[in-house]
């Protein structure tokens, strides 16, 4: 035999015999690698005449091809016969309980502001939303609040420092700023880009958004969530507020119809103002909106100031229109009953998987979006 003849017998059968992939690599790299013995031979052939280089040339490449096929053939084979190894010695128990996955969960004001927004949207209002950070003009002086007059000191403001003009910016004690942004089309700060933007009458719109005031109890948190309300058209009377807010209470109570009344009260703002409440029922414990003999306080809300017109520069003698203004997680409260306020921005994960709501859920089964 040849050397070749013997190279390529002793290659191949160590191929056929090699008993698994790892050492049949290690054989391909032998013969077959940058310094295996197939490949000096290889490289031998620059060195030769060109009439022994006629002979060798197809002699020692042949041996390579088949030297490699023999590997890749192998190579087929013992990964095919591992793969049974693996399938017969692994088992996959189904009947074995999977892990826990955790679940996040709608926050009850997120799920409630939803809600709202999708009966508002439906009876066509549109969205406006102004900055958290306010300045004394947007939150109190075009709202007709008298300067240094007790009735700023109500909101038990948070303050931030003076900025270099002396300017004291505030944290929006309600969202009635948003009002004022919108009227006067200046709810588009540079950068931002609220939904709706500033707006000429016929206006329609409700804001939601975090409002803030210095108060901690069972029934109050410094950060909060209102609901502001919009309309000025040429003949909006309280009557159509009143429609308003009953069409909105039902639907958002999930009720045929629902018993409010009308309570006068103050807000620099609006004049006539009151505060509407719904009829409801707290005997057994927890409220039932819609039925029994007392009275639960919605919200707030009247004919818009004609004062207030003026500071946005819309004619009070042209136009008119009502305004309102929701405790979101009060709302939240009465319908799905938290007991304490406080507990809702605990971040406390267990409250939120109690009292959190699927991020698959529709808005409102009453609302003809969902
Ligand atoms: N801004 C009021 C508050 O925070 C709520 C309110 C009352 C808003 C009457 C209104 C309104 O737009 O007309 O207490």
């Amino acid at each position: 035999m040849t050397d070749l003849a013997d190279l390529e017998a002793g290659l191949t059968g160590r191929v056929a015999a090699a008993p698994d992939t790892a050492a049949l690599e290690a054989i391909r790299v032998e013969a077959l690698g940058k310094t295996g013995a197939v490949s000096a031979l290889l490289k031998s052939l620059g060195s030769m005449s060109p009439d022994e280089r006629k002979t060798q040339g197809p002699l020692i490449n042949g041996l390579r091809d088949r030297v490699a096929a023999a590997i890749a053939g192998r190579k087929t084979e013992l990964e095919a016969a591992e793969l049974d190894a693996r399938l017969a010695a692994g088992r996959l128990d189904l009947s074995l309980p999977a892990p826990p996955r955790r679940r996040g969960a709608v926050h009850p004001t997120m799920q409630v502001m939803d809600e709202m927004i999708a009966i508002f949207a439906d009876m066509g209002f549109a969205l406006a939303e102004g900055p958290d950070i306010e300045d004394d003009f947007h939150n109190f002086t075009a709202l007709n609040f008298p300067p240094k007059h007790p009735a700023r000191e109500m909101h038990d403001t948070f303050f931030l420092n003076p900025g270099p003009d002396g300017e004291r910016k505030l944290l929006r004690t309600h969202t009635s700023p948003v009002q004022v942004r919108t009227m006067q089309k200046t709810n588009t700060p540079p950068g931002a880009s609220w939904i709706a933007a500033g707006q000429s009458p016929p206006i329609r719109i409700i804001s939601p958004g975090r409002t803030y005031r210095m108060d901690s109890d069972a029934t109050h948190t410094p950060m909060f969530h209102q609901i502001e309300g919009l309309v000025i058209d040429r003949e909006i009377h309280m009557g159509h507020l009143k429609w308003t807010l009953d069409q909105f209470i039902a639907r958002f109570f999930e009720l045929e119809s629902v018993v409010t009344r009308f309570r006068p009260h103050h807000f620099p703002f609006t004049e006539p103002s009151a505060e509407m409440d719904v009829q409801c029922d707290t005997s057994g414990g927890e409220v039932k909106i819609g039925q029994g003999t007392e009275w639960s306080e919605i919200v707030g809300c009247g004919m818009v100031h004609p004062n207030v017109l003026l500071s946005c520069g819309i004619d009070p003698d042209e136009w008119q229109g009502f305004a309102f203004g929701f405790g979101v997680d009060r709302l939240g409260r009465l319908k799905y009953g938290m007991p304490d306020l406080r507990d809702m921005f605990a971040s406390d994960t267990r409250w939120l998987s109690h009292y959190g709501f699927s991020a698959f859920a529709a808005p409102n089964p009453a609302s003809g979006l969902s």
